[in-house]
């Protein structure tokens, strides 16, 4: 079970000018295996969303997912953020979703979203349309899981036979 939160980065949701619908995407997407105990929508502040991160990885939140502020605008400060916070980068995360991501639309190069490790906390920057969050979510899901295991020192060993 991987404790989970989703944080949502939008000066309009925030503002109540705008219904997230990206969060309840992050949430949708999620089997059994995550039980999401904590949801905030917070606006495209870098200070208050490294709190909000910081705090999450104080309380053992295994996964925090973020969805918005990626982009090119002033505003769009997330991976800011969360560089503020992790202690240990994984570039494979963000390379992987951003693979899968042109083949589905160019316009995925304009996400400077990253992923990174804070503590025992693993943080993962999501672009903000519902659309991108599935798109990126499909294909991370089912590797993810391992990964997760290993950072609550729960899974066993990796490789099969020895080469
Ligand atoms: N990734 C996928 N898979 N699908 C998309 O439609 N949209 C892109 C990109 N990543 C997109 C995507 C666009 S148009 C932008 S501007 C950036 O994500 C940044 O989005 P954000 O600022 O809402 O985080």
């Amino acid at each position: 079970m991987f404790l989970t939160a989703i944080i949502t980065a939008s000066d309009k949701g925030y503002a109540g000018e705008r219904t997230d619908e990206s969060g309840p995407a992050i949430a949708a997407m999620l089997d059994e295996n995550y039980r999401v105990v904590s949801r905030a929508v917070l606006p495209d502040d870098r200070k208050m969303l490294a709190d909000e991160m910081r705090r999450l990885c104080r309380q053992s939140m295994d996964i925090i997912f973020t969805t918005g502020g990626t982009g090119f605008s002033e505003r769009d400060v997330t991976p800011e953020a969360t560089m503020d916070v992790i202690d240990r980068q994984a570039p494979g995360i963000s390379q992987a979703m951003m693979f899968h991501s042109l083949s589905v639309t160019p316009k995925a190069m304009l996400s400077r979203g990253i992923a990174g490790i804070c503590g025992h906390t693993l943080i993962i920057n999501l672009p903000g349309s519902p659309k991108a969050v599935r798109e990126n979510l499909e294909y991370i899901l089912e590797p993810l899981k391992h990964g997760l295991e290993i950072l609550k020192g729960e899974a066993g060993e990796c490789g099969g036979s020895i080469r």
